[in-house]
């Protein structure tokens, strides 16, 4: 297993691209089941967790031609929806559990194991079922797997009792197939549940309301192909951010939609550190600059969207661990999203958690050492803390990183990080 090895201490500065949205790339690979034709997608991440799911496709059936960077032409006919997906081929993916929706939704039939993920909690997807047998669906769970088929589909109003991305996602792409009307409430409104929904539009599919927290669906009997460009990748952009100002370097953040970083920028912003939006030629940019700052303390809550995303929480604690003052970071999604505490306590982090919440005592300096990610985000914090800390640091179980960062080492060096990968 590789691991990384930093020399902390250097101040990030120049400038960065944002790759594709993982969040929405991965429901998007998966609602091409639904075409009855072939789709081109475009601007998708070089990550792992992509990989894994059109390998996944691919032995369903799928023909996945890769036409250049970024873009691949996706030919779902001749999926067999009775390929059954294994266990261990599903245990790294979360987002495998979208094909039940889309499996659901084109052949009235879908077998999957159930999903793995990052370990940060239950993660159960009751909600996932509930809007299954709401449209119609019989949904068996037993010995790791989860059945469900339907003679018909029929549209319903689903009440989410939990914002749930997965569940809005997954009830959306069956019921795009479904006879009649779907109301989901109590939706999630992130912007790559937007952008799955406008990919399904582009297909034919009659959705609105994405971005609201009800959508009304209207089944369709078939849907097309189409090309349609992922939006870019917003907790990566939020991540060379929260780098920027932790390094007190100065970082333009390109390829990006600015207002999917407003509780991001206001977060650093009350911190002390500059954050300015531009466009040049039309394309969006946002600078960040720690420059001279001594960032204080501020308390974070996670929210769904347009709160403060969940999935920055443990790289806005790295930032937080030589703050000014004590930061006060409540974790209201996930119940067990605090595993990167350890680790960031091992570089001289003081930090005390009790419940959901974490308090953190800003220190003068933290300094390297061996650090462990235990989950894709916390190894975007220990990366973070990394860079910040005097001296050097081994980031191990970097394979968790790799799901979900295009390019991690190639981009940090660019911005004049001291990082190299190594290959055990
Ligand atoms: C997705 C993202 C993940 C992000 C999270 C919250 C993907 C692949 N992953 O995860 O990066 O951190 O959204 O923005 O897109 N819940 C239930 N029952 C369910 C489903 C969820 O109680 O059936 C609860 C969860 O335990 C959690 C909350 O709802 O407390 C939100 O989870 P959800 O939005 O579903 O997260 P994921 O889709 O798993």
């Amino acid at each position: 297993m590789a691991h990384y090895v930093i020399n902390g201490g250097k101040p990030l500065e120049g400038s960065v691209v944002i790759g594709g949205a993982k969040n929405a790339a991965l429901p998007i690979i998966t609602a091409a089941i639904l075409a009855g034709e072939k789709c081109r997608i475009e601007n998708l991440p070089e990550i792992e967790d992509v990989k894994i799911l059109c390998m996944i496709l691919e032995k369903m059936g799928a023909k996945i031609e890769h036409v250049s960077d970024g873009c691949i032409d996706l030919d779902p006919t001749c999926i067999d929806p009775d390929k059954g997906v294994t266990f261990d081929m599903v245990s790294s993916l979360r987002a495998s559990y979208y094909l039940l929706g889309a499996l659901l939704g084109r052949y009235g039939y879908a077998q999957v194991a159930q999903p793995g993920g990052c370990s940060i909690g239950q993660r159960p997807m009751d909600l996932h079922i509930k809007g299954m047998r709401a449209l119609g669906a019989e949904v068996n769970m037993s010995r790791g797997k989860i059945t469900a088929k339907a003679e018909n589909l029929v549209g319903a109003d689903i009440y989410l009792d939990v914002v749930s991305v997965g569940a809005t996602i997954n009830i959306m792409l069956a019921a795009c197939r479904a006879e009649g009307q779907t109301i989901i409430s109590n939706a999630a409104k992130e912007p790559h549940v937007v952008d799955v929904a406008n990919f399904l539009n582009m297909m034919g599919a009659s959705i609105k309301g994405a971005g609201t927290n009800v959508i009304r669906i209207k089944g369709k009997k078939n849907l097309h192909g189409c090309t349609y460009a992922i939006i870019p990748d917003q907790i990566e952009a939020g991540t060379y951010m929260i780098a920027a100002a932790a390094t007190g370097g100065e970082v333009t953040i390109r390829n990006i939609i600015p207002t999917h970083l407003e509780a991001i920028s206001a977060k650093l912003m009350e911190s002390g550190i500059r954050v300015t939006e531009g466009d040049d030629d039309n394309e969006f940019f946002i600078t960040v600059s720690g420059r001279n700052a001594k960032p204080r303390a501020v308390n974070v809550r996670t929210f769904p969207y347009p709160g403060f995303p969940t999935d920055l929480q443990q790289p806005m604690m790295a930032f937080l661990t030589t703050a000014d003052g004590n930061s006060v970071v409540v974790e209201n999604i996930f119940e067990d999203r605090f595993n990167h505490v350890v680790e960031l306590e091992r570089m001289g982090a003081n930090i005390t958690v009790i419940g959901k919440t974490a308090t953190v005592s800003g220190t003068e300096r933290i300094y390297g050492a061996p650090i462990y990610a235990s989950d894709l985000r916390a190894g975007a914090a220990l990366i973070i803390a990394a860079l910040m800390a005097e001296g050097e640091s081994e980031v191990h179980n970097i394979k968790f990183i790799d799901r979900g960062y295009e390019r991690l080492a190639e981009k940090l060096t660019a911005l004049g990080a001291d990082i190299k990968r190594v290959e055990d």
